[in-house]
């Protein structure tokens, strides 16, 4: 009896030794990553840091600090280290010189913000890397040939006027319209529909569960890159946001399910087959389902729900986000509203649809659009892992493994770069002005091997939108509700985009 006690007693000691001695041991590798990070990071000094918190208490809580990395960026004219609590450190860079050496290269992108995307858009085409992501783009890349996205001009066009007919009834009131909710709506229903010809009908759905839900994972996927503790899994998922991140992932899954299994059944109709084989009307989505690489192997199950998580999520929530913020610029400027409705009623006059032609010949809309997207970038930044070393035309190296982020919202308002740079110039897209900018100080589609492959898509669709928008209304700012700009993933703004909008006499 007495030796089994002390058997127990030793028992006992061994694992609190035991768990004593991981817990050091952890604690161990912990300051040697600091130590490490520290290193890296001493040729990029940067604003001072909490020795706990880092700077992580320099962004508020609901991200309405983009313009703090602005003021940063003047100090800092080239980058500089940025610490979340004392573990965790990445780069941020802004100069365009930094940004092309970052750019040239393929390299993963970060596992911190885009790991909080992971559980919705899966390992798609945004955030795989290496062969898969060589494998993947070569397949998907027919999916924005020309042939397919001028079909797609119509949808836009008629999902547009969907919206317009609300916007009718809700400008006789008098009073400002939040419009982010109605264009969210719209290009969601646009992207359903060109990518994956599937009619929604959720502009006219009221509380659609899949907006709700995809509205969530924005918010709090950027909510958690904010809060450094809620980095950890393990802490993340015990909390609300966490367990409210899940349930929102269910249901955009489910959404996306729904959607993949109603064009599989389609695609056992024969005729169904022969239109595809005879590439009549292909979508995204067939591409999807028939592509095969060069070993006749398609995607898996699972690939092709990350594929189409990621359309859904970049392809409707980007250009909501770049429409609404050329909406509040020319609400702003008047002067340059008028001169696009010039342009586009003399384009739009008589006619009975909106024709592919008509988007290159809108020049002065297309500045105003290049200019918002200058000041208002939907991703206002980007974000990578190094795999390997990298080394800035200055020099100076950041070693493989440390996170790099480029902010292209303070690279477009470079002091350095733009004249006056927060002042709405469209001019500055001129042909003869833009000849000498420097190549990487205007990026909102990225540049390099993993820039925006549906850029081409989402210039026609905010083409398409500003158009016809501003062939049917006037706008103007309602000053007693100004944007409150915040970086959710995308840019928006915290208390939407509220505009008075005036019905235009025939
Ligand atoms: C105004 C609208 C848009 C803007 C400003 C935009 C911007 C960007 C940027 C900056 C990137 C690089 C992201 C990174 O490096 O982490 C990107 C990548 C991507 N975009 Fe867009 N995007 C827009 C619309 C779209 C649309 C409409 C689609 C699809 C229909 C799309 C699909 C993608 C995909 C799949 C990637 C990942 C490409 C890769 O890594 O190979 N985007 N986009």
């Amino acid at each position: 009896m007495f030796s089994i006690t002390i058997d127990l007693i030793q028992l006992f000691q061994l694992i609190v030794l035991i768990f004593l001695s991981s817990i050091l041991i952890k604690i161990l590798k912990l300051f040697r990553k600091r130590w490490k990070l520290m290193a890296a990071m001493k040729p990029f000094p940067g604003p001072p840091a909490h020795w706990l918190y880092g700077h992580a208490l320099e962004f508020s809580q609901d991200g309405t600090d983009l313009d703090k990395t602005v003021t940063w960026a003047k100090k800092y004219p080239y980058g500089h280290q940025v610490w979340f609590g004392p573990f965790t450190a990445y780069l941020a860079v802004y100069h365009p010189d930094y940004a092309k050496a970052l750019l040239a290269i393929s390299e993963p992108k970060d596992d911190v913000v885009y790991r909080f995307m992971l559980p919705w858009i899966g390992d798609g085409l945004l955030i795989n890397s290496g062969q898969k992501w060589h494998r993947h783009r070569r397949l998907l890349t027919p999916g924005f040939h020309y042939d397919i996205l001028k079909s797609y001009v119509q949808e836009i066009a008629e999902s547009t006027k969907i919206m317009l007919d609300k916007w009718e009834l809700l400008s006789t009131s008098g009073k400002s319209v939040e419009l982010y909710h109605h264009i969210s709506l719209m290009t969601l229903d646009s992207i359903l529909k060109c990518a994956f010809s599937f009619h929604s009908n959720c502009q006219l759905e009221s509380n659609n569960s899949y907006i709700q839900a995809v509205y969530e994972l924005g918010f709090l996927a950027s909510e958690r890159f904010r809060t450094f503790q809620h980095h950890y899994d393990l802490i993340y998922y015990l909390t609300p946001n966490g367990i409210r991140f899940r349930r929102a992932c269910n249901l955009a899954h489910e959404h996306t399910d729904k959607v993949i299994r109603q064009r599989k059944e389609a695609l056992k109709d024969e005729k169904e087959l022969e239109r595809i084989k005879e590439k009549k009307h292909r979508d995204f989505l067939d591409i999807l389902l028939v592509s095969r690489d060069e070993n006749g192997i398609g995607l898996s199950d699972e690939d092709l729900r990350a594929e189409v998580d990621t359309f859904m999520f970049e392809g409707h929530d980007t250009t909501a986000s770049g429409i609404s913020w050329l909406l509040y610029c020319l609400a702003q400027h008047p002067e340059h509203q008028q001169k696009c409705r010039e342009e586009i009623h003399e384009l739009l006059e008589g006619q009975e649809k909106f024709e592919w032609e008509f988007l290159s010949n809108m020049p002065y809309t297309t500045m105003c659009l290049k200019e918002s997207l200058r000041l208002y970038p939907p991703l206002p930044g980007v974000s990578r892992k190094l795999s390997k070393p990298l080394i800035f035309p200055d020099g100076k190296q950041v070693p493989q493994g440390c996170l790099v982020a480029l902010s292209i919202y303070s690279l477009h308002r470079h002091p350095l770069f733009w004249d006056d740079p927060e002042k709405f110039n469209p001019l500055r897209f001129s042909p003869e002005n833009s000849e000498h900018r420097h190549h990487h100080s205007y990026i909102p589609f990225s540049v390099g091997p993993r820039n925006c492959i549906g850029q081409h898509f989402a210039m026609n669709e905010m083409k398409v939108a500003a158009a016809l928008i501003l062939n049917r209304f006037a706008l103007e700012v309602d000053e007693a509700n100004p944007p409150i700009k915040t970086p959710q993933i995308v840019l928006r703004s915290k208390n939407g985009i509220r505009l008075k909008i005036k019905k235009l006499e025939k």
